[in-house]
């Protein structure tokens, strides 16, 4: 499906814009992340305070939850019962309205297509999920949060974020969370490269005045 909708917007482009589409599907190519985090002591309560249970849960309940999030492949699934994985669930009664994942070891990145090296006092999170019907009460913040205070003080907790995704980085921001590097795949001509970069922290979003 996805492959006929490129061919069809080659067919339907003119000249350039063909050119410029095959230069992008085929020549070169850059998926890049912002890496925000902090330590686990560090982290800030979410103001809004969450009235359903959380749970943090191991390997057998991976597989009801993972049913409950659209963003989670079987990839995924598998990587995590290879790894050091906890999964943060919030449920309203029996129903699943979040969930948001917690791991470490030699952790597969799906967007990167890489792995990146997590070490035992740290804790890389991903794949987080909230159902649309609980949006906007801070169920992400509160995942991450409830998870920092389960940890020692001292583990750093982090994970990589598109900059677009301003409900995700706010979500992280709120809670402590600061913008420290960026983390890339580039690929030219098929051929993957890895870029890592440490920058300064970076101040958070103001809140809307
Ligand atoms: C990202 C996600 C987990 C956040 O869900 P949530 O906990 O319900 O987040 P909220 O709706 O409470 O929003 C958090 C903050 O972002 C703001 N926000 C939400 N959507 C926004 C948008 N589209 N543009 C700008 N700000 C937005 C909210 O106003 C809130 O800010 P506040 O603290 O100042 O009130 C959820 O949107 C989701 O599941 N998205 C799809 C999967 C995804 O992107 N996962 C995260 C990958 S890192």
């Amino acid at each position: 499906m996805a492959e006929e909708s490129k061919v069809d917007q080659l067919r339907a482009a003119g000249p350039r814009q063909a050119a410029t589409l095959v230069f992008r599907k085929a020549v070169y190519r850059k998926v890049e992340m912002g890496r925000w985090g902090a330590k686990a002591g560090d982290h800030v309560a979410p103001s809004r305070t969450v009235d359903l249970r959380t749970e943090l849960l191991g390997p057998d309940a991976y597989d009801a939850v993972a049913d409950t999030n659209p963003h989670l492949s079987d990839v995924d699934l598998d990587h995590f019962h290879r790894q050091d994985t906890i999964c943060i669930t919030v449920y309203d009664g029996e129903r699943i309205a979040s969930s948001s994942w917690m791991t470490r070891g030699e952790v597969w990145h799906h967007e990167l297509q890489r792995h990146i090296a997590v070490p035992d006092d740290e804790h890389f999170s991903c794949r987080s999920y909230v159902d649309p019907d609980y949006r906007g009460r801070s169920l992400f913040s509160h995942m991450v949060y409830s998870y920092a205070r389960s940890v020692p003080a001292d583990d750093l907790i982090w994970g990589l974020v598109y900059e677009w995704n301003l409900a995700s980085v706010l979500s992280l921001e709120r809670i402590g969370w600061r913008h420290s590097g960026v983390e890339s795949s580039t690929y030219l001509f098929g051929r993957q490269r890895a870029h890592s970069a440490r920058t300064p922290e970076r101040p958070p979003h103001q809140p809307p005045s």
